[in-house]
């Protein structure tokens, strides 16, 4: 079920970005501080809510439309994030990346609006 997957990347991604945080404080670096709150706030809180939403109302969970959802959000959170820290890292020529990978979290987040409003009565 695609809101369990959810959950499962979800603290994976925050398990990763905890430990990026705790690699940034012991470096003294932080260059990758908005990738790492991208990454923990996009990629892991917001999906672990969408997937928790999906397991709590399994109308919603069990719909095509949160499939789409969930993946392009699983992809684009994570690419998002992952080109913030491109474009940090390494300039401008990785723009497209974290373009595509926010463009990607929206529509996920405009198809989740959808089966909200579907099925918050259920
Ligand atoms: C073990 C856990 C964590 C550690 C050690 C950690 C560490 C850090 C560090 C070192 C910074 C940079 C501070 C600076 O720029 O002065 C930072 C920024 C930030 N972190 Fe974390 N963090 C952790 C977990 C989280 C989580 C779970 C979230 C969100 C769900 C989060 C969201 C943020 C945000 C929003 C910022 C500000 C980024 C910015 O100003 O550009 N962090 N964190």
């Amino acid at each position: 079920m695609i809101g369990s997957l959810m959950m499962c990347v979800g603290v994976v991604v925050l398990l990763f970005g905890m430990l990026a945080g705790i690699a940034m404080g012991i470096q003294h670096d932080f260059t990758l501080g908005p990738a790492h709150a991208h990454l923990n706030l996009v990629g892991g809180v917001l999906l672990f809510l969408f997937g928790f939403y999906y397991r709590l109302v399994p109308a919603a969970g069990t719909m095509l439309l949160a499939r789409i959802q969930g993946w392009l959000h699983i992809v684009g959170g994570i690419l998002f994030p992952a080109g913030v820290a491109g474009v940090l890292l390494r300039g401008p020529a990785f723009e497209a990346a974290p373009i595509v990978g926010s463009l990607m979290v929206v529509v996920a987040m405009a198809l989740f609006t959808v089966v909200v409003f579907r099925t918050s009565r259920a």
